[in-house]
């Protein structure tokens, strides 16, 4: 795939202030009778779109909303969309149909639909023609102007439709409202270049392009500040992080410079496309004490056919290769992947290669998929002889051989101490509260809710395919 030619963008910080000042102009206006408005932002897909959701609600708190889960008491539902697989997509038009509820009950309720999926021409237009209850549309490249595309549709009482086709762009200083107090996403990279045949990231969230490296530096030092202690960086490919600034900076330096923020913290990164990961990127973790050994290394498939037909640039052999090297580095990895099986014209054989990989891989966990046509990929034009069956049949065979290997590895924590994060409450009384290991593995614990944002030594106790279950020795930090 030849790649259109893009020159890097940067959205002007006077262009971010002036929607800040609409969100005031906003804020005069929904909050003139006294009350106290409410929004609703609902989130699919990946964590990319959990970070740009976070900025959403940045804009909606300087708005002068509050948030709930309610549709029925939301003054503007804001649903943020992914075009990934067919299912995410079935599901959001199930439930934004369904939203014709609500705006029946509040009259005036905004309802906006933005993110991938609608950054895709023919979902715009289905929209557009079967979705009258929708009053704004608006793709990726345009979530920095959210506040003026809201104040048009309150305005004009119109519906606005804003996914103009475009490569994207860098925009700073948009305001966050985060989720969480312990753990973060940091984008430090938008878009992809690679054009994987079956995936249709690349023309939704355009091409590659790099924060700077001192804008990255600064938020995560901030949020060091505001006590978050488990940093994730994220990119569609982080590995390729710098290369259209020219700045010098790669992703492993990058590494090294948040690393170089005092404080006791974590640092995690996804997602890796093992094509241009680097020895340096390897050697970084290992010698970057808060960098925590823990790798997303997708592989998609085990059989070189395939991952040809997928254009995933590497061989079976390379990525074994490019694991034992990670591994020498890093002896207490934990390494996951993502596979997708019943790629067009998969073969019971290619896919036993799969199979196989993963047995010699041994993954601490793995994501699966079933391969989903996506409209203007390129694999979509491809002879796709195999029934949903067959391909339900493998998916069942990786499924169970993943959660074997998951449960073995599991088990051979038991007996061991170790430092966990805690992060979070479970809700069940026996094991109230959750962790996570430094290499990402989720770890049950009684205790009290005090302790969550601290690290503490661990003995695991028990395990099962999902989760280890663990007694608190001592806690190793204060908050
Ligand atoms: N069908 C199924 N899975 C897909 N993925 C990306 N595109 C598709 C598709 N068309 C999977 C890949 C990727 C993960 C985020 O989603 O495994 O790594
Ligand atoms: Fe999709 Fe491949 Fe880019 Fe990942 S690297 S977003 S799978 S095109």
């Amino acid at each position: 795939m030849l790649l259109m030619p893009y020159e890097r963008k940067e959205i002007a910080p006077e262009k971010i202030r002036e929607q800040e000042e609409i969100c005031r102009r906003i804020f005069d206006r929904v909050t003139a009778d006294g009350g106290r408005p409410l929004a609703m932002v609902d989130t699919y897909g990946c964590q990319q779109n959990e970070a740009d959701s976070e900025k959403l609600r940045g804009y909606l708190a300087e708005m002068g909303y509050g948030f709930t889960q309610d549709e029925f008491q939301a003054d503007v539902i804001v649903v943020n969309t992914c075009a990934v697989r067919e299912h995410a997509e079935m599901r959001v038009l199930g439930n934004v149909g369904a939203l014709n509820h609500s705006k029946k009950a509040r009259p005036g309720q905004i309802i906006a639909v933005c993110g991938c999926m609608v950054q895709q021409e023919h979902m715009a237009k289905k929209i557009k023609l079967s979705y009258p209850v929708v009053d704004l549309v608006f793709g990726p490249h345009e979530l920095w102007r959210f506040p003026e595309l809201l104040e048009r549709v309150m305005q004009s009482g119109k519906r606005v439709f804003a996914a103009e086709k475009d490569l994207g762009a860098v925009a700073e200083g948009i305001p966050q409202k985060r989720d969480g107090s312990v753990k973060a996403w940091l984008s430090i990279m938008y878009g992809c270049n690679n054009f994987c045949t079956y995936c249709v990231v690349p023309y939704v969230r355009g091409r590659e392009r790099s924060r700077r490296p001192e804008d990255v530096v600064a938020e995560a030092r901030a949020l060091v500040a505001a006590g978050y202690k488990d940093i994730t960086l994220l990119g569609q490919n982080v590995n390729s992080y710098g290369k259209d600034l020219d700045c010098g900076v790669d992703f492993a330096d990058l590494i090294r410079m948040v690393n170089d923020i005092p404080g006791d913290f974590l640092i995690r990164f996804m997602t890796s496309h093992p094509k241009d990961a680097t020895e340096k990127l390897f050697k970084t973790m290992a010698e970057c004490e808060k960098c925590a050994h823990q790798l997303h290394l997708p592989v998609q498939a085990g059989n070189d056919r395939i991952l040809k037909a997928m254009n995933r640039s590497y061989t079976r052999q390379k990525y074994l290769d490019q694991v034992a090297l990670a591994r020498r580095y890093m002896p207490d990895l934990v390494l996951t992947t993502d596979i997708i099986v019943g790629f067009p014209g998969e073969t019971d054989e290619e896919f036993a290669d799969t199979l196989s990989l993963v047995e010699q891989v041994r993954y601490d966990a793995m994501f699966t998929f079933i391969y989903s046509k996506r409209v203007g990929t390129q694999a979509a034009s491809m002879p796709d002889p195999y029934t949903r069956a067959d391909k339900q049949k493998h998916f069942d065979a990786l499924t169970e051989l993943a959660n074997r290997i998951s449960g073995e590895k599991h088990r051979e924590y038991e007996g061991k101490t170790l430092r966990v994060l805690i992060d979070g409450e479970t809700g069940r009384e026996e094991y109230n509260l959750s962790s996570r290991t430094n290499g990402g593995r989720l770890v049950h614990l009684k205790g009290d809710p005090s302790l969550i944002g601290q690290f503490a030594e661990v003995t695991i106790t028990s395990s099962n395919t999902w989760a280890l279950y663990g007694e608190i020795v001592t806690r190793t930090t204060d908050h």
